[in-house]
């Protein structure tokens, strides 16, 4: 299907899988079977939506993809360190991940733990060793390593949720710590790639990445409910097997879309003043509460 918002993100995953694979082979010194299974929760698809939102901050801020690179690749391997600790047994426990068995079963669970563990760190080395300045490098490493901590507050909540009946602001809470936090670090560290310090700028951004960032958790939930198991890549209606509290669960299916559109509509209204350099960071946010996986 051929539109802008696929194209630029099918341009961008077609930039950062090679970049991924060349990084995790140049990690040498890593047991084979850790290895192995790094690569298998890293390489094997994705949407790679998260590199997508760096390089469209940093095109959104004057810079090149190449500026972007570290960044949406140190997004990427944190993010899908979080997929293969989301999918233990003692997180939410799924069999199925980007339409493959999940890394716990495709190797063990020691192994999915510990890929989990290098490839977070590894997204600092990848940070770390780019060509930006160091005052960049220092600023994305903030960032990152904030979202990360966010995301592991926002996975404690959302286990301590199940079966709990929260307000919406307790919910709310949840989605922007877990999933917020690190779409909201994509958008940040590309603008940072691009050497953008305008408060201005990097404000309109960040509430673009804030109001988006709850728009995809929302729009994750709907899935969940709606979605088709062979194209979502991973089990539907697993929500509701483990009674965790949801969108769809509180506020019903169609306030749940809703609410998605609203934030949606929010998202773009706040870089409206960018112009069209911004252009991939509206694609991108039309496809995210329209996908269907
Ligand atoms: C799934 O994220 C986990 C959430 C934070 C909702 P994605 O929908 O981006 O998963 P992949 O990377 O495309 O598999
Ligand atoms: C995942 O939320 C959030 C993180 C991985 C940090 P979900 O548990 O809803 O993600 P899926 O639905 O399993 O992809
Ligand atoms: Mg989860
Ligand atoms: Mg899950
Ligand atoms: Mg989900």
């Amino acid at each position: 299907m051929s539109s802008p918002e696929n194209n630029f993100l099918s341009d961008c995953q077609q930039r950062i899988q090679p970049w991924l694979d060349d990084f995790l082979q140049q990690q040498n010194g890593l047991a084979s079977h850790l290895s192995a299974a790094m690569r298998y929760a890293v390489l094997n698809g994705g949407k790679r939506v998260r590199p997508a939102l760096a390089y469209a901050s940093c095109l959104a801020c004057g810079g090149t993809l190449a500026d972007a690179d570290s960044a949406a690749g140190a997004v990427e391997l944190v993010h899908c360190y979080s997929l293969v600790h989301d999918d233990l047994p003692c997180m939410d426990d799924d069999d199925l991940r980007r339409g493959l068995p999940t890394c716990h079963k495709a190797f063990d669970e020691a192994t999915a733990l510990l890929a989990g563990d290098t490839l977070q760190a590894l997204a600092f080395v990848a940070l770390a060793s780019s060509d930006l300045s160091s005052s960049q490098k220092t600023r994305q490493v903030q960032k990152l390593a904030l979202a990360s901590a966010n995301m592991a507050v926002g996975q404690a909540l959302d286990l301590a949720g199940e079966g709990q009946q929260l307000r919406v602001a307790e919910l709310e809470q949840i989605h922007r710590h877990k999933t917020g936090a690190l779409i909201k670090a994509s958008v940040l560290m590309g603008a940072i790639a691009a050497g953008c310090t305008d408060t201005k700028t990097l404000t309109a951004l960040e509430t673009y990445a804030s109001k988006l960032g709850l728009a995809f958790q929302v729009h994750d939930d709907v899935l969940d409910v709606i979605g088709d198991t062979q194209k979502l890549g991973k089990q539907a209606g697993a929500d509701a097997e483990l009674n965790k509290a949801t969108y769809p669960a509180l506020l019903g299916l169609s306030q749940a879309q809703q609410l998605a559109t609203e934030l949606h509509d929010q998202a773009i209204a706040a870089i409206k003043p960018l112009g069209c350099k911004a252009n991939a960071l509206v694609w991108l946010a039309d496809f995210l509460v329209d996908r269907d996986h």
